[in-house]
């Protein structure tokens, strides 16, 4: 046996390969004891393979066979044959065949896995993600990495068929300014210096351009240390590209072919072309938010004309105060109960939002606790804003402008989640354009960019109001975004000195923290930069997509947790004093550990 090679996959045999005598290695999955006769289920990536230790067939394999537990590594060899009446199980693509073993060799014995490798169970992820490897042997998980895999040489092939050309830029690196924190790497050689690793290939992708490369591509790791909610791991997956002498619109096209290829390889979903366009203002005004789920109606309306007039204070003091009120109508919500309601409005409370008001509209009229402060008039102009019909209930949410945004934005998925409105197996994607340049950071009383601060500008807008409202000014960014989950972002940038310089500035980065920082991009800049712009996907947000999961861990190979550890490997841990020494790096007393 020792000298003999697999022929086969476990999951490959079928009723064609009876007669013939192969070889199958894999895993045990069960073992099942009938006396006379053996049954082991054989697993590999492909599947599962029956085979059988009989004694009459091979008395010293069927007693071998005795000793089999669940994940032993085995090698048999014999014959396929067809499975006895009682036995076929039309449930496997093997089912119709069986393996009569005459040889069978041990590779490996297993301890006993500290959870069943079954998809039916519900193992406590804790437990899956310290015993990883064990986790992965897992259909459903071997399921996501290989399509992953796929997906991966798809786009890569895609790109390199359009004329891209696919460069490493390097890890360690200098900090780039993608709104996170850096994770830092100390330098022996030059003490108390540190390497950043890349938020995004972001400045080197456009030194590429200067360089004469036309069209990169990168499918490439990224580092960011940011809280984790839900769809972010400190390190992650972009494919990453960047083109010279380009337009929104073929940056546009390329995603939107790219996209359709790739969900027609790898699932074999038809996507729809040309991908709307929402401007970003009209996406905060309809969604409250620059990632709307357009699976769903149920738009923002702002009622905050008519909320001014009526005589709830708690409505119009809160227009005074340049705040806002926003509603959105909930066809046949009426049949909300009291406890839906209350239970919403504490919903929204975790946005910000002081309160939700709420209005029935019934047959015989309006139903609300706030029905008293409005006249018939008020009522009648809010129905038509509203488009209400008997049966529908509206809620409504009075504050700043960015906590109705947050609260309705959320409630609004919310609502459509709770009430079933979210259609299955439909991928809607859309992008948004005009992004601002830049908003007001309050807390830190300065202007910080939206996108990055190598975003082109429009340069109308930058005119109008660099001196007025620099929040004004729209930039030549863009989003693609799918099912409400921010995808990809890219911009046109800056190709010319002058307006970095004036950016920077504007973003409060002086010339000296300039030059410190990207010096070495405004130099390039100035040696005759082409026109370029490009765009990053998030290629696990991506994934979780394709594979129709919630976790971005379940389509990683070996994910951080939400604290940004490893449980299997225990990364981050201490490290010797002597590695320290060599770093020139004392931990603060307080924590060591
Ligand atoms: P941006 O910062 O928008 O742009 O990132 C692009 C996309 O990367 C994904 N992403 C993440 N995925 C998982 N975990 C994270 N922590 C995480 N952070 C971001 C998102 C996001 O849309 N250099 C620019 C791109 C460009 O301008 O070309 C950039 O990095 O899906
Ligand atoms: P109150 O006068 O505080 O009892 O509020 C009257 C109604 O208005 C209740 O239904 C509250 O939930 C609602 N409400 C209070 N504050 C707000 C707000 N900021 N936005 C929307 N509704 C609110």
């Amino acid at each position: 046996m020792k000298s003999q090679l697999r022929t086969y996959y476990c999951g490959e045999l079928r009723a064609s390969n009876i007669g013939e005598e192969i070889v199958l290695m894999g895993w045990c999955q069960t073992r099942r004891d009938h006396g006379g006769v053996i049954f082991v289920d054989l697993r590999d990536y492909t599947g599962i393979g029956q085979v059988v230790f009989k004694k009459e067939i091979d008395l010293a394999s069927h007693e071998l066979a005795e000793s089999i537990r669940s994940e032993y590594v085995l090698a048999v060899r014999g014959q396929v044959s067809p499975r006895e009446d009682g036995n076929v199980n039309p449930k496997l693509p093997t089912g119709e065949v069986e393996v009569l073993v005459e040889e069978l060799e041990i590779l490996n014995e297993a301890k006993t896995v500290p959870f069943v490798l079954d998809e039916r169970v519900n193992v406590d992820e804790k437990l899956r993600l310290t015993y990883r490897y064990l986790d992965l042997r897992r259909s459903s998980m071997q399921h996501n990495l290989m399509l992953r895999s796929k997906a991966m040489h798809a786009i890569r092939s895609f790109l390199v068929e359009q004329k891209f050309f696919e460069i490493e830029t390097p890890i360690l690196t200098k900090s780039t300014p993608e709104g996170a924190r850096d994770y830092l790497v100390p330098s022996r050689v030059n003490a108390g210096q540190f390497y950043a690793l890349p938020q995004s290939p972001q400045l080197f992708k456009q030194l590429l351009m200067c360089s004469g490369y036309d069209r990169y591509m990168q499918i490439a790791r990224c580092f960011r240390d940011e809280d984790l909610r839900g769809n972010r791991q400190p390190e992650f997956t972009q494919v990453d590209l960047e083109m010279s002498f380009v337009q929104p619109e073929e940056i546009y096209e390329l995603i939107e072919n790219l996209l359709t290829s790739l969900f027609k390889e790898t699932i074999g979903v038809e996507v729809k072309t040309p991908f709307p366009r929402l401007t970003y203002q009209s996406a905060m005004e309809d969604y409250g938010t620059d990632s709307p789920d357009l699976r769903f109606d149920l738009k923002l309306v702002d009622l905050s004309d008519i909320a001014a007039e009526c005589g709830l204070k708690v409505f119009s003091q809160v227009v005074e105060k340049g705040g806002i009120v926003k509603s959105i109508c909930v066809p046949g919500g009426t049949e909300l109960s009291r406890k839906d309601l209350d239970d919403l409005t504490s919903f929204v409370g975790n946005y910000g939002a002081k309160g939700m008001a709420w209005v029935k509209l019934n047959p015989d009229g309006w139903q609300s606790p706030i029905a008293k402060f409005f006249s018939d008039e008020h009522k009648r102009a809010v129905e038509e804003r509203m488009e209400m019909k008997v049966g529908d209930l509206i809620v409504f949410c009075a504050d700043t402008k960015k906590i109705v945004s947050d609260s309705l934005a959320n409630l609004r998925q919310e609502i459509a989640r709770r009430r079933q409105l979210i259609p299955e197996n439909e991928f809607r994607f859309a992008w948004i354009t005009e992004f601002p340049l830049m908003e007001y950071d309050e807390d830190a009383k300065r202007y910080t960019s939206l996108h990055h601060p190598f975003t082109m500008p429009d340069l109308e807008d930058m005119e109008k109001y660099l001196d007025s409202d620099p929040t004004k000014i729209r930039s030549i960014a863009y989003d693609v975004v799918l099912n409400g989950v921010e995808l990809g972002g890219g911009s046109i940038r800056i190709h010319r000195q002058d307006i970095q310089s004036k950016v920077f500035e504007l973003l409060k980065i002086g010339p000296e923290e300039a030059q410190a920082k990207f010096g070495f991009l405004l130099d390039a800049l100035s040696y005759g930069a082409p026109p370029h712009g490009g765009i990053a996907l998030g290629f696990d947000r991506l994934m979780m997509f394709l594979v129709n999961t919630d976790s971005i861990r379940d389509v990683i190979a070996f994910p951080k947790t939400q604290k940004a550890s490893c449980l299997m490997t225990d990364a981050p841990s201490p490290v010797d004093t002597a590695q320290l020494d060599e770093l020139h790096i004392r931990v603060k007393a307080s924590v060591q550990t």
